[in-house]
């Protein structure tokens, strides 16, 4: 979507007087109409954002970048790799997955099936294409979601690895691994990018100072559970998704997995306006209404049992593009996921009969309460014993949705616009449960605290959002900490659009954004993980003519990232990075895994920075 999105309603604008902002699934339908030609009920706006897709002489091919947090895994025990997946979505994959059997991996290196000391995967892709989202799911299960890289003309990669030792019961059995990477190839548009992946798993057995880790025994889907479709909920309205689980009766402990991600007029959810200031606006500014604050809600049978307030997980062709390429924002590559503690409801869960569960997000509009889209999905990490689990639920504080404030103020003449909301949570679930450990107090609360603050120049075309999402996830059983999840995730844009419209226009931005988190789950299993990520960026895209399909002719884009990992067992991991102008211009790894994601070559440091991005005019898309 995206881009791809950008320059398909920039067609539209060209052959037909309208344009709306659509959804993915949308986007399949204005793509059909387009063959049948010009249609009434779209409406045009100004899209802020055109594809970048310059041909300068960079790298070949250029190696993008997402800075992670290489899996912890054993040292000199004995592991084995095996392909997974191996595909190229190319012409005819929107809407049609990748479908590979999965079969455990029997050779002898690889440990016994369901016994791994730890289980990574290696995502990596070749091509040219714009920022499209992606996700795979193993047995219905989401076990990665990912988006794509700014493409050059001379190729693009990319390579991440994540450690899926959690869902380590899924990958015990047999099941399907299905990969939704819709893409749409078009010569008419240039739209010619296949993207050929390889999936790979490695599996590591376990050694004697690197046992099993006490993962989930059962992980379940909360999903679409689609055969051959994408399995995440495409969420636009109040209702969300549903699904209706069966927990075993002896299941002790219960957490939710959470993947959630804003898309189409969703995507910068953070910068959205709230409908009541709106019309201080023109219309052609194509400010997005419903306000910045988002909430993802988990409930049990219709009732709330937990949420979540998400990272901003920025693409590479958000906000300016060229801030994007080669090093993208952190989680593009692999997008943040959350935990919500369900063992308080398993009284109720684990009864033996079929219960539902419901992923939802509510925002600041009314009903529906967002916009077009949210993509939400997960999974259920079931801890069974030999005990069938009772008791009962002695502390239920969950309003039904966050209190958020909005306030906001316009100078005389309207030129200067200044919003803020702010929000914050509080939800204490305590039950008493009876289950293998004897009677034990099972409570889970969540303290959150949000702010937004707005600024509006030039009729919106120059917009200030600092945002600050702060909180602290915590569950205890038994007196004893299982999981914490503590986060403070400060997000400031800048965005200056005031050229857009012009004919050869332009636009620029500067973006600071952290993600600081340490998380202990009891998926995880291995104590806790502190991650602290750094980002600031500026960039300017230059346009050519307007109106009609606008192209990136030029432009600048520098980033700058530290990045920090620790995990409770002593590993670490330390990078300092930054590139501008498609060129690499620092990059120091060290700790203990700097092994496992070493540095960029020596030889593409380029200290100068790279030619800037350049188009020349004239030549077609
Ligand atoms: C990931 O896989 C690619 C090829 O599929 C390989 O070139 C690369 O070295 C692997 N990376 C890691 C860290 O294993
Ligand atoms: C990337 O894909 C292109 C196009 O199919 C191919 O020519 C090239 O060899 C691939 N590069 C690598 C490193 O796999
Ligand atoms: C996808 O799966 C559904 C449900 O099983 C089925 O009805 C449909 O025909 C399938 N579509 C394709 C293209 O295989
Ligand atoms: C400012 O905008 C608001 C909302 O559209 C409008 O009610 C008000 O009259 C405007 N003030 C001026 C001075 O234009
Ligand atoms: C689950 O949802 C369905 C459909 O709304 C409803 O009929 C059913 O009663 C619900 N089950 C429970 C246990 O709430
Ligand atoms: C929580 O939000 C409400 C509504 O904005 C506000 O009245 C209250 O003071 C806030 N509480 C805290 C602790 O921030
Ligand atoms: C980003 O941080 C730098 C350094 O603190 C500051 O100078 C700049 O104004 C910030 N930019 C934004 C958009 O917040
Ligand atoms: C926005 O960009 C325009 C054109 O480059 C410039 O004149 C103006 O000063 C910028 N506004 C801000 C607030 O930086
Ligand atoms: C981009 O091109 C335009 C039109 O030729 C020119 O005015 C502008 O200075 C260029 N910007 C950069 C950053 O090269």
């Amino acid at each position: 979507m995206r881009y791809l999105q950008t320059l398909l309603t920039a067609i539209v604008a060209i052959l037909v007087p309208a344009r709306t902002q659509p959804s993915s699934e949308e986007l399949a339908l204005l793509y059909a109409a387009l063959e049948v030609g010009p249609a009434e009920h779209l409406t045009p706006t100004i899209e802020r954002r055109v594809p970048l897709s310059t041909d300068d002489d960079t790298v070949t091919p250029l190696i993008d970048l997402q800075v992670y947090a290489p899996p912890v895994v054993p040292q000199g025990g004995s592991k084995c790799t095996v392909d997974l997946l191996k595909h190229d979505f190319g012409d005819g994959s929107y809407n049609n997955p990748a479908i590979a059997a999965y079969t455990p991996p029997t050779d002898k290196a690889c440990g016994q099936p369901g016994d791994w000391a730890a289980v990574t995967l290696n995502l990596t892709v070749n091509g040219t294409q714009y920022d499209r989202l992606s996700s795979l799911y193993l047995s219905h299960v989401e076990v990665w979601r990912h988006s794509s890289a700014e493409p050059t003309k001379t190729g693009t990669m990319w390579t991440s690895v994540k450690d899926v030792t959690h869902y380590s019961a899924l990958f015990a059995k047999s099941g399907d691994l299905l990969m939704d990477f819709s893409n749409i190839i078009s010569a008419d548009y240039a739209l010619d990018g296949v993207f050929h992946v390889t999936l790979t798993g490695t599996f590591y057995a376990p050694t004697a100072v690197f046992p099993k880790p006490a993962v989930a025994d059962l992980v379940l889907p909360i999903s679409k559970l689609s055969p051959n479709q994408t399995n995440f909920f495409a969420i636009d309205n109040g209702a969300g998704g549903t699904v209706a689980v069966t927990v075993p009766r002896h299941a002790q402990q219960a957490f939710l997995e959470v993947y959630a991600s804003g898309n189409s007029a969703e995507e910068f959810w953070y910068l959205n306006t709230p409908d009541e200031f709106l019309s201080y606006f023109p219309p052609s500014t194509g400010l997005i209404g419903k306000g910045p604050f988002r909430e993802v809600q988990a409930l049990v049978d219709g009732k709330l049992a937990g949420v979540v307030w998400p990272h901003a997980v920025i693409y590479t062709g958000g906000i300016t593009p060229t801030n994007w390429r080669p090093l993208t924002a952190y989680g593009t590559y692999d997008q943040p996921t959350y935990f919500i503690d369900l063992t308080p409801f398993l009284p109720v869960l684990a009864d033996g009969a079929e219960h539902n569960i419901t992923l939802r997000v509510r925002g600041q509009g009314e009903d529906p309460t967002i916009n077009s889209d949210w993509f939400v999905s997960g999974s259920l990490h079931l801890w069974l014993g030999k005990t069938e689990v009772s008791g009962t639920m002695a502390t239920y504080i969950a309003p039904t949705d966050a209190l958020a404030a909005t306030s906001g103020r316009a100078s005389a003449d309207n030129a200067t616009v200044r919003l803020s909301v702010v929000a914050n949570r509080s939800i204490v679930i305590e039950s008493v449960l009876h289950g293998d450990q004897g009677k034990h107090v099972v409570r889970f609360e969540q303290r959150l605290s949000y702010s937004n603050e707005q600024k509006y120049v030039s009729d919106g075309w120059v917009q200030w959002g600092v945002q600050l999402t702060e909180g602290t996830t915590q569950s205890t059983h038994g007196g004893s900490v299982v999981l914490r999840d503590a986060f403070s995730y400060p997000l400031s844009v800048f965005s200056n659009y005031t050229l857009y419209e012009m004919q050869f226009g332009a636009y620029g931005s500067a973006i600071n954004q952290t993600y600081s988190r340490v998380l202990q789950t009891p998926a995880f299993a291995r104590g806790s993980r502190s991650i602290l990520s750094i980002q600031h960026t500026k960039g300017t895209v230059g346009l050519d003519d307007w109106p009609g399909l606008r192209h990136a002719i030029n432009g600048t884009g520098a980033t700058d990232q530290k990045f920090a990992f620790h995990s409770s067992t002593g590993a670490t991991y330390y990078r300092s990075i930054a590139a501008k102008n498609d060129a690499w211009t620092r990059d120091s790894v060290w700790g203990s895994l700097r092994d496992e994601a070493p540095p960029v070559p020596k030889e593409q440091i380029k200290p100068g920075g790279g030619p800037g991005f350049r188009r020349e005019l004239g030549t077609s898309v």
